[in-house]
């Protein structure tokens, strides 16, 4: 939540602003600003509530004095509300300093209090918990005269999360950052270094970054990169190259983000088996490391959240069933706070697409202090998950920038069939000829997945006639239960319609109640053809709730006879092994969701009140 960008260099600072908050304005978009030093040595700020593009529209009308020294800032209201007042920068220093933060200081209210009884002339001008720092730093400046000190002897005051960068108008060309818990990249070009959330804030410019470390801070000049601890230590940090560019985060002609990035699920899936299948074996590199553990570890526990959590369930199953170790799977929030049980023989897999998700970082920190092994299934290079867990394997779906997450569903129940399909390896549970079949069938599902989205039209037309649909349920049986909860997601986070999902099974313990006629119901059908298939038992499920007036939308195989008498409508998805379905029968619900909110005018990439990286707790 929040997106920062910082700049020093010889080009248009407002213009490198501008484009970085653009790129990562997915993270927030509550209200935007900047602060740039003009050629006059003046600090100027420009900020407004709403999103970036009132900020650029303003600009457009009055341009600012430009310099090649500034900091900029996207927000996702958390102490005050979306209004100019709170949007940063904030001021310190008699407005001689502009600073910007990403995440929580818990304990502001005790700093403002103690900063007013030393000086009772400070004023705030607004509700946020940042302007704290920002007088903070500002005030240590003063009696400094060094911003990185000063930004150093402040957050050891601070409790919480934080990504903070300042500037100040007595040092062109200085901008300095600090992070803990929160996430910063440096970003080095020719004559020009910058600094981001994430790598998207500068991939116009370079794809030369380095990766900030827990607990450091880093100053840029143009020329130099210099990281310290917040002790003071010097630190050298890990560079890294961007493996994509920046068409890869542009829409590329589509109507939105979401709209491509679904078209990418089936690159996801193929990408992220990339060099993981080797004389059709599963080998993950990554894991290798580990494997003298995998082979003895006793249980497994998945955390995410959201999409995460639900591509986890599947997991579950998956594992469960190819690896014969037992899994949990969890709410990375539920699992810290309920003092779960974890030793040496626990592996904890975290999943997540930004790996900067708050609540999953905490659950990764509890379970390495509790003595348990971690790995991170994650699609962020360099993200600060990844970088806490003993083994990280990278999704790579790309940069998924729409708030609602679909091709990194796709990549991260991929990886987690390879983590099930790598294990049964090396605990030998899966015999060679199953694991092949299941190998070459994984290989194949790129190309079903691109027959399914040729269904597109039709759930356009569909979502049409839907428009006015009040709620909507969503219906699946083992695989086809997360499948259930991940479409009833897409529709609350899009289309803002009230959406369950539930276990088929569960229906007739209480949520059949719901159903009167007219009541849509999406059913995700198994396959008939499948092994152990709970065909029967779902089209059952169906019956009983069309007696009662529901109206059955139908995600079903191709050509399924059994289900067309029941279903209003059937999505039809190509044959696959009950394993592989899910993958192939989501794709239908989040094209759907994404019409539905499309035709109801709304803002499918940036959904009301939600961000894509939700870096607080
Ligand atoms: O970055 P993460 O994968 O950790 O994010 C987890 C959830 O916040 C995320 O999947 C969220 O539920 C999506 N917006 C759902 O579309």
């Amino acid at each position: 939540m929040c997106g920062i960008v910082g700049y020093v260099g010889n080009g248009s600072s407002v213009e490198v602003l501008l484009g970085g908050l653009k790129r990562l304005e997915y993270r927030g978009y509550d209200s935007a600003g900047i602060a740039v030093l003009d050629p006059r040595g003046e600090l100027a700020v420009r900020k407004h509530a709403g999103k970036l593009g009132i900020l650029v529209d303003e600009l457009d009308a009055v341009p600012l004095s430009d310099g090649p020294t500034g900091i900029g800032h996207t927000r996702w209201a958390t102490h005050g509300g979306p209004t100019d007042a709170n949007a940063h920068p904030h001021l310190g220093d008699d407005g001689r300093l502009a600073l910007i933060h990403n995440g929580i200081i818990e304990n502001f209210a005790e700093l403002r209090e103690a900063l007013l009884a030393e000086h009772p002339d400070t004023v705030f001008t607004s509700e946020t918990d940042t302007e704290v720092a920002a007088h903070l730093v500002g005030n240590a400046y003063r009696a400094s005269g060094d911003l990185t000190e000063a930004l150093r002897e402040v957050v050891q005051t601070l409790h919480g999360a934080f990504t903070l960068l300042v500037m100040h108008k007595d040092l062109p060309g200085v901008v300095v950052g600090a992070r803990r818990n929160s996430p910063l990249v440096i970003g080095l070009g020719e004559g020009e270094n910058f600094l981001g959330s994430d790598v998207a804030a500068f991939i116009e410019h370079t794809r030369n970054a380095m990766a900030i470390g827990q607990d450091q801070i880093v100053t840029i000049t143009p020329d130099t990169v210099t990281v310290i601890d917040f002790d003071g230590n010097p630190v050298a940090p890990e560079a890294f190259t961007v493996e994509w560019d920046a068409s890869a985060a542009d829409k590329g002609g589509w109507s939105s983000f979401m709209a491509k990035e679904v078209t990418e699920g089936p690159d996801a899936i193929a990408n992220t088996l990339l060099g993981r299948v080797v004389d059709g074996e599963v080998r993950v590199p990554e894991l290798e490391v580990l494997d003298d553990e995998l082979a003895t570890i006793e249980r497994i526990v998945l955390i995410g959240c959201g999409t995460a959590a639900y591509s986890g369930l599947l997991g579950k199953y998956a594992i469960e069933r190819w690896a014969r170790v037992p899994v949990e799977v969890e709410l990375s929030h539920e699992f810290r706070y309920r003092d779960p049980v974890l030793n040496d023989r626990t592996l904890v897999v975290s999943i997540s697409q930004s790996g900067e998700t708050m609540d999953t970082l905490m659950a990764v920190k509890y379970a390495t202090a509790e003595g348990a092994r971690t790995v991170s299934i994650c699609n962020t290079q360099g993200a600060t998950i990844a970088r806490e867990s003993d083994a990280v394997v990278y999704t790579h779906a790309g940069p998924e920038i729409a708030v609602a997450s679909t091709k990194a569903f796709h990549a991260q129940v991929t990886a987690l069939y390879l983590l099930g399909l790598h294990l049964a390896r090396v605990r030998g549970t899966l015999a060679a000829d199953e694991a092949a079949e299941l190998i070459a069938e994984l290989s194949g599902l790129p190309e079903k997945l691109a027959s399914v989205l040729e269904a597109h039209d039709s759930i356009r037309e569909l979502a049409h006639w839907m428009t006015d649909a009040r709620s909507v349920l969503f219906l699946g049986r083992h695989v086809g239960y997360p499948i259930a909860l991940e479409g009833a997601l897409k529709l609350k986070e899009l289309a803002y319609i009230h959406a369950e999902g539930f276990a088929a099974g569960e229906l007739k313990h209480g949520p059949i109640a719901l159903i009167e006629p007219g009541q849509p119901v999406f059913v995700i059908v198994p396959s008939p053809r499948a092994e152990d298939s709970l065909h029967a038992k779902v089209v059952s499920n169906i019956q009983e709730i069309r007696a009662r007036g529901a109206r059955v939308l139908a995600i079903a195989e191709q050509g399924d006879a059994a289900v067309l008498p029941y279903a209003d409508v059937v999505i039809p998805i190509p044959l696959a092994t009950t394993m592989f379905e899910p993958l192939l029968a989501i794709t239908p619900l989040h094209l759907f969701a994404m019409e539905l909110a499309s035709a109801k005018g709304l803002d499918v990439d940036q959904p009301r009140n939600l961000a894509k990286s939700v870096t607080v707790e």
